[in-house]
């Protein structure tokens, strides 16, 4: 394992960190074709609108031993009922878990098996909550504020994002006169999978 020596990140109040050494930032275009309602989606991407914003506290050596960690900031706003929302992802290396840790403004953490069994935990200032391995997730701001968390995970945990791009993501949160709602997916295709969990 790489030797780095130790280090602190200032997160802001609003979930940005200034000292971040990447920050990755999601607009709609970069998630085209995520969202249920696709006449919606057509016309808000005529304004292309930021979605979320990931700040990346340390470029740490991505190896089993190490952990990364970051600030996560979705706006507030919908695609037509959907709210906005993260890409959403399961960890290249599967058996990878993470963390997440509420700062700010009010969510939900979607999560899902492969075989499309869903979970969604209600996030606030505060929250902590698990992903455990295997669980595919995605994070979706619920509220009228930005909602802000931190999250750490193996450094070597990596990304598959082409799943749930190509199956979709097995529950939606819509908003409704109640307020936000979890729905099953009716597009959600799970692909099978050769691999035995
Ligand atoms: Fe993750």
């Amino acid at each position: 394992m790489t030797y780095v020596e130790p280090l602190a990140r200032q997160v802001r109040q609003d979930g940005t960190m200034p000292s971040a050494d990447a920050v990755q930032e999601r607009r709609l275009r970069d998630l085209a074709g995520l969202f249920a309602d696709r006449d919606a989606e057509a016309r808000l991407l005529a304004h292309d609108p930021l979605v979320y914003r990931v700040f990346e506290a340390a470029a740490l050596p991505k190896e089993d031993g190490h952990l990364l960690f970051s600030t996560t900031v979705i706006e507030s706003g919908r695609v037509g009922d959907e709210y906005f929302m993260t890409k959403g992802h399961f960890h290249a290396r599967a058996d990878r878990a993470e963390l997440y840790y509420g700062l700010g403004g009010r969510g939900m953490l979607l999560l899902q098996t492969p075989e499309g069994r869903y979970e969604a935990l209600d996030m606030v200032a505060g929250t902590a909550a698990y992903v455990p391995p295997y669980w595919g997730h995605r994070t979706v701001n619920t509220g009228e504020e930005p909602f802000v968390f931190l999250a750490a995970y193996p450094a070597d945990a990596g990304y598959d994002y082409g799943t749930i791009a190509r199956d979709g993501f097995a529950a939606l949160v819509v908003a409704s006169p109640d307020g936000p709602r979890l729905i099953a997916n009716p597009a959600y295709r799970p692909t099978p999978s050769d691999d035995a969990r």
